[in-house]
């Protein structure tokens, strides 16, 4: 699948073969992240947060920020009113960033893509900006999202477009019966300021029932 060509932290993570070898990259990455972003340019967290807004009432709690990393869309979460955000981040580097802020109501150390340890409709939205991307997760992430959150609940991701037209898509027509398309952004480019970047695109699912 391609990943675009990126050096650095970037490059490395998007190389990573497995969860441990990502993990340890963003271990690494956790201090400089935001600041190497910034320069990037990364639109993913705000364009998410858009979204979010449109698909959620102000209020609705408690609501998932999954691949957290450092936190940049707790705090904003907060401002926007959104209170009792759970942070959930497979890289305990990029947590202790997260935690610093004290923005999250509690965070969890947990790998996307398997069963995760919260009840059936617990989340009344869920949020993941630049997670859902090469070496990151895939469309096997996407069936534990939906069912911990509640009827009639906001699903908001940003996913790569290399991951959309791979079967991610198809993926989301195979979960009718759960989830509906309730919008889609055009594709936009997520790091306007590194070159080489593929394309992005954002979705807000609403979770039927
Ligand atoms: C590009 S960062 C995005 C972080 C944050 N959402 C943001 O927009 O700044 C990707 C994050 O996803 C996390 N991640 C990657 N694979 C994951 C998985 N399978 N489960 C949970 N987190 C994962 C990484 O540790 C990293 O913090």
């Amino acid at each position: 699948m391609g990943q675009g060509n990126h050096d650095g932290h970037l490059g490395a993570v998007y190389a990573a073969q497995n969860q441990s070898d990502l993990a340890a990259h963003y271990d690494r990455w956790a201090t400089s992240y935001e600041a190497e972003m910034a320069v990037a340019g990364y639109r993913n967290p705000t364009i998410c947060l858009a979204l979010l807004t449109r698909h959620l009432p102000r209020g609705a709690t408690p609501l998932l920020d999954a691949g957290a990393g450092t936190g940049l869309l707790g705090e904003w979460l907060g401002i926007t009113g959104y209170g009792h955000v759970e942070a959930l981040d497979l890289s305990p580097g990029m947590l202790a960033v997260a935690a610093s802020k004290n923005v999250y109501a509690a965070l969890h150390q947990l790998a996307l893509g398997g069963k995760l340890p919260f009840g059936d409709g617990h989340f009344a939205g869920i949020i993941s900006a630049g997670v859902f991307t090469s070496g990151h997760v895939g469309a096997e992430g996407l069936d534990e999202l939906i069912r911990i959150c509640r009827p009639g609940g906001a699903i908001v991701l940003s996913v790569k477009t290399t991951l959309w037209d791979g079967g991610f898509a198809e993926r989301i027509g195979e979960l009718a019966a759960l989830v509906e398309l309730a919008e889609a952004t055009e594709p936009y480019v997520s790091m306007p300021g590194e070159a080489g970047t593929i394309p992005s695109l954002a979705i807000a699912l609403r979770r039927r029932g």
